[in-house]
């Protein structure tokens, strides 16, 4: 198995990135796995199914046109072969990725798909669950998160069309794979840390541990 480095954390925590900026580093594939919830929310809402209906949900889920795949070093999504780009941080996605990311046959569709990623080649993944579903055996995991003024200053300097305090209630009190540390994570505090800092420290502690 190669390594994998599990960045896990909420919302405005600098954890993307971070994580791009440390899969650079170790020349690792970095793989940003909100994109594809994201991506699965923006074909339902395109297709006009209301993602609080999971039973429509469910019925079109096994006919979704997405793949997973690479740009470089980095993970891409694409419909019927065309990557997503923009699509995938609009208002309205924003607004619906928490709900269709509590169904867990949303989630273990698209939690094979990261672990496929990993059957290639080293990475390193960002997301919520990483560390306690994904790789829950990876010796390499880190919870990255600030203290509520940065990422509100952070929330605050991203705009005001992401309600990002409200997804991280919905994705922390869901049933299937909350956000949550894993006991064996390493907690990384960026409140006072300049991103370079924030960097340099996982690094290390992953060269550490190689
Ligand atoms: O990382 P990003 O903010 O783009 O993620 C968008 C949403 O996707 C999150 O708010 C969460 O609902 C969902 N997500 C998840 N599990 C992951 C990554 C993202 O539930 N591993």
């Amino acid at each position: 198995m190669h390594p994998a480095i599990a960045i896990d954390g909420p919302a405005a925590s600098g954890k993307s990135t971070v994580a791009k900026l440390i899969a650079d580093r170790l020349g690792y594939t970095f793989i940003n796995t909100g994109a594809m919830y994201r991506a699965v929310t923006w074909y339902m809402l395109e297709q006009g199914i209301d993602p609080a209906d999971t039973d429509a949900v469910l019925a079109a889920l096994p006919s979704v046109p997405l793949s997973f795949g690479k740009d470089g070093s980095r993970s891409i999504v694409l419909c019927n072969g065309s990557p997503l780009t923009e699509e995938l941080t609009r208002q309205e996605v924003n607004d619906h990725v928490s709900t269709i990311a509590a169904i867990p046959e949303v989630r273990s569709l698209l939690v094979n798909r990261q672990r496929d990623y990993n059957r290639q080649e080293p990475v390193v993944m960002e997301g919520r669950d990483i560390g306690t579903v994904v790789f829950p055996d990876t010796p390499f995991k880190y919870f990255v998160t600030a203290s509520e003024e940065v990422r509100a200053a952070r929330r605050a300097a991203e705009g005001l069309t992401d309600s990002i305090a409200e997804r991280d209630r919905k994705d922390s009190s869901r049933a299937t794979a909350p956000l949550a540390q894993a006991q064996d994570a390493l907690l990384v505090d960026t409140s006072d840390m300049s991103i370079d800092q924030v960097v340099n420290f996982i690094t290390d502690n992953i060269q550490q541990k190689l």
